[in-house]
Formats: C-alpha cells, structure tokens, sequence
C-alpha cells in the first residue's frame, strides 16, 4: 500500500453515526411516536423553555442510536420551508469524528460544501466540536466531535424527563442509510463520497440486477474504510412504469434519505414488538418462503416465525443477513425503516430486491403512482 492510499483511506476517521435529524410537522407528537412505536427513550430537549426560541428538537435513544425531531416555531423559519416541500423528513446524518474542525477542513479542501463552520459548543460538561457539509438533496452532514463532553447530548440541550417510558424493541444502531438521488445523480454522488469523504463503492447494482417486470433502479454502495458508515445511493431507471425511486422523488419534491435501516441481534423478537405496537411492514407473498432453503441454504432460525412475520432471507459469501422494511412512516410515500439482523453478511439483500420491489409495487399501485 503506497502512502497515497493511506492518505485517502484515513483523511476522514469515523466513528459511526452520531445522530440522524429529521425536520417533522409536530415534534412533540412525533417524539410520542417513535417512543411508543418505536421503543425510543426520551434523552434531551431544546427548545423556548430552555432558550432556543425558533424551534424545538426531541432526542431520543436506543442503544447506540440517537434520533433528532425538530419541528420550527414560526411559517418564516427555514424549517418551515422544507417541511412545506418535503413533508417530513430527513434533514442531518451526523457523523462521529475524532476532529471536527480537521473533518471540516480536509471535506472543504476536496471540495465539500460548507453548511456549518467549525465551532465549539460548552458548559458545565465540556465541550462539543461541530462543523457539516452538504450532500444530496437538502441533506447535510455534520462532524460530531464529543470525546470531552460527558452530558446527555450536547450544550444547548437539557436532559429530557419523561414519565413516559416505553421498553426498548431491541433496536442497536444504524445500519446504513439510503439515499435517492435524480436521474444521473448517482455517479456525482458516488464520486462526491470517494473525493470529499474518502469512501469506497462496496456495492454497485444495476438495472439488471434491481428490475421487476414494470420498474427499476440502480444503487451503489459507499462505506467508510472501516465500514461503520455505508450510504447506498438509489437512482430511477427507465422501467415500463414509475419505479419507487421516481415515486419518492415526486413525493418528496427532490433528493432524500430513503431508508434509515436499524440493526438488532434478534428481529423475530424485534419485529414482532413493531407489529404490536402498531408499525406496518411490507408483505412479501406466502411463495417467497417456499424455496427460501434453495436460495440461501442453512439458517439457525425456524421458518415458520419467519414466514408469519415476513421477515426476508438474503446470504453472501461472508454469511447471511435478515431484513424487514416498514412502510413509510409519513402519509407521503417517501422514508421508511428497515429492520436488519446480520449473521456474518456484509451485503444489502439483492437476492430478496425482486420480491421486495414487486411488494413495493402492490402499494404504489394502490396509491394510484405505479
Ligand atoms: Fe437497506
């Protein structure tokens, strides 16, 4: 390995995902959601009562996952606007890095667009070092520096008490999150995520590959060196009708996370707590569990479980992976949760893209978009 590639593999270390924000209607009331259906715990809160007078943010936490819901306080706000547009939605996928100010300055110099300037937040806990680019759509990165903090969350944040306390659902941390891009946008982002961020294309799947009889798309995958960051990219492909890619793209009005997929070490017990508390998931046809042996060969689970919750089946040369999607979690038919329980694969479930863009299909044709 010549110096050259070091340089490129580490110029940005990354720890994982910080936090992801989403910009929603109502914070509050989605906070309450995503407690109860969810299995999040309430961590902290900012907001009028603690200072910040234009919005309110909820974080929550399971495990290792932390999720943001800001809603803003006025029509003028910048918020307003892209929930206006979009509805809600993803807004920041935050990065845990080492240097936030360094971060900032080897994205920028690679030509990585400024959204926040370096700048140091403290109180009685220490100190937390922020700075962000942007990437696709309106969604933006921001390098999360906390090694010196020992609060909840972040100065600005207080801790947030709730009498309210649904259990956990097991969910650990965040798998990967997908992201759709226009038509031709995928290689300026894959090149964007190799040039600005020193990711690597794991993955590239073309409309061969992802195609059903009426839709299609193409997806490349980009991880960080270590791998704990991955960000497949969606772009539509020409189908004979819209492919899901296109329809999040009319619906969410441009560029977005599709996807925010959750790892658990147990999604039989995972996704049946979902169910229960009322998250709806896609339903692959009662066929697709007959050759599921052929396919993927030996797995520890017992079908039948499997099959009564429709929790899909892909495997790898490193091994195999379960996953479930939900349906989307706005009345737009825009992002969604994935479910996701590896056992040794480090792929992303293309054996299981055609049952699951066809049941993608039954409810675009159901919604009138197919
Ligand atoms: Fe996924």
């Amino acid at each position: 390995m010549n110096t050259q590639t070091i340089e490129k593999k580490d110029f940005l270390p990354l720890n994982g995902t910080d936090y992801i924000e989403l910009y929603v209607g109502n914070a509050k009331q989605a906070a309450h959601f995503y407690k109860t259906a969810f299995g999040f715990q309430s961590l902290a809160y900012a907001g009028p009562e603690t200072g910040v007078k234009d919005r309110a943010s909820y974080v929550l936490v399971q495990n290792k996952m932390r999720l943001m819901l800001t809603s803003p306080m006025h029509s003028d706000h910048p918020i307003s606007e892209h929930i206006r547009k979009h509805g809600d939605g993803v807004k920041v996928l935050a990065l845990i890095v080492d240097d936030a100010y360094d971060a900032y300055e080897q994205t920028t110099k690679r030509g990585g667009i400024s959204c926040m300037e370096p700048k140091t937040l403290s109180d009685k806990n220490g100190e937390v070092r922020l700075s962000g680019i942007k990437t696709y759509g309106e969604v933006e990165h921001i390098f999360v520096e906390r090694k010196n903090y020992n609060g909840v969350f972040m100065p600005g944040f207080v801790e947030w008490k709730s009498a309210y306390n649904p259990t956990e659902t097991g969910l650990l941390y965040v798998d990967h999150c997908v992201g759709n891009v226009d038509w031709n946008g995928m290689n300026p982002r894959v090149k964007f995520y190799e040039e600005v961020m020193g990711f690597n294309n794991i993955l590239s799947f073309d409309d061969n590959d992802i195609s059903t009889e009426y839709s299609a798309l193409m997806s490349k995958v980009m991880s960080n060196g270590n791998g704990y960051v991955k960000f497949p990219i969606n772009e539509p492909a020409v189908g004979k009708k819209k492919s899901q890619v296109e329809e999040y793209l009319d619906f969410y009005e441009g560029e977005g996370t599709q996807h925010i997929a959750i790892a658990t070490n147990d999604i039989v017990s995972t996704v049946k707590q979902l169910m229960a508390r009322g998250v709806e998931f896609l339903k692959v046809p009662a066929s697709y569990y007959e050759d599921l042996f052929d396919r993927v060969g030996k797995i520890e689970e017992d079908i039948e479980p499997l099959k009564e919750l429709g929790i899909l089946v892909d495997r790898d040369d490193q091994g195999y992976l379960l996953q479930l999607f939900s349906k989307p979690v706005e009345d737009r038919p825009t992002m969604f949760f994935e479910i996701i329980q590896r056992k040794g694969a480090k792929s992303f479930g293309k054996g299981n893209f055609k049952a699951l863009f066809e049941a993608l299909e039954r409810e675009q044709d159901i919604r009138g978009n197919l």
